[in-house]
């Protein structure tokens, strides 16, 4: 594998799951795959779990990483290909790409959507800059449409706690205060569809996501329907993709309560964190025995050991 980017990028979900869970028994017994190499972890956005997780990964291969907050510590970068640079950016992603190109083995990047552009979001237009300029491979850390890492978390979580054959999923939307990107519920939806399990997804009307990524997964506009018999629920708020961008309701009643988890087959309550209390999900669901957020976001580091690993391999 040259690059991870996308979902699409694992070619079977269900050997990538049994070769992350057994890295994750004995996370150390690659060591040597990574020594002497560096990967660069570049951040156009905040980030507490895909930051640390990631680092933790490389070191756990013997990996040197280097981390760097674009926004804030590095020159403005320039995107657009023949533009006169006499604005706020002062150094083209032609330079950017090669010059860390030579300082890094593998070049990691996350770049989050603008929310206001829907073309040149979905053109993917910083993460596709990186994989055209630079000369070395590139992991997406959570571009403007996906979240692979996290959705490879996901699976493999899923898959430890599954109590029966083909468990009932529910991607459920929530309320929040910001207008957020899609792209933690896109690639879990591609990850889920990838697996064998019911799946389903529930939103209020108006916040159908991109139809290419939904396909012919069921949604259903009722949640307590949706609930009936879950064994997971995935919680996430997402802005409208149809009204690009924009908050149509922010409708409380959509909370993740006790109440609606006591319509699941005793579902095990799931999020990719940082989640707000009270107002995605209410204390007392996240404070409950199947609340397994914490175990998910520990699982984010064996999700991208296995996929350093995989680029590692092919370097
Ligand atoms: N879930 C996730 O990507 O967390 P961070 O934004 O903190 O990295």
């Amino acid at each position: 594998m040259k690059n991870y980017t996308s979902v699409h990028d694992i070619d079977n979900i269900n050997s990538w799951i049994k070769e992350a869970r057994t890295l994750k028994e004995s996370p150390l017994s690659h060591m040597g795959l990574g020594t002497n190499k560096t990967i660069g972890l570049l951040f156009f956005n905040s980030s507490l779990r895909t930051r640390l997780s990631t680092q933790k990964a490389a070191l756990n291969l013997g990996m040197n990483p280097i981390v760097m907050n674009v926004s804030g510590d590095a020159w403005g970068i320039e995107f657009e290909d023949g533009s006169v640079m006499n604005g706020g950016t002062a150094e083209h992603i032609k330079e950017a790409a090669a010059v860390v190109s030579q300082y890094c083995d593998i070049i990691a990047v996350r770049a989050f959507p603008s929310l206001t552009d829907k073309a040149k979001d979905e053109s993917e237009y910083v993460l596709n800059a990186f994989i055209k300029h630079a000369s070395v491979p590139i992991v997406n850390m959570e571009s403007a449409t996906g979240h692979p890492l996290q959705a490879l978390t996901d699976a493999i979580t899923i898959s430890e706690y599954s109590k029966v054959a083909k468990p009932k999923v529910v991607l459920t939307w929530a309320p929040h205060v910001k207008a957020l990107p899609h792209a933690v519920a896109n690639s879990f939806t591609q990850a889920m569809q990838k697996m064998d399990v019911e799946f389903v997804i529930t939103h209020p009307e108006g916040y159908e996501l991109n139809p290419d990524i939904t396909g012919n997964t069921p949604i259903v506009y009722d949640q307590k329907e949706a609930f009936a018999n879950a064994d997971f629920i995935y919680t996430k708020n997402w802005s409208s993709y149809k009204d690009y961008g924009k908050i149509l309701n922010n409708d409380l009643d959509w909370m993740v309560t006790a109440e609606k988890m006591a319509l699941t087959n005793s579902a095990k309550f799931m999020h990719c964190l940082p989640v707000r209390r009270n107002v995605v999900v209410a204390d007392a669901v996240l404070d409950s025995e199947n609340a397994i957020v914490i175990p998910q976001a520990n699982n984010r580091t064996f999700a991208a050991q296995l996929v350093l690993k995989k680029i590692l391999e092919n370097l």
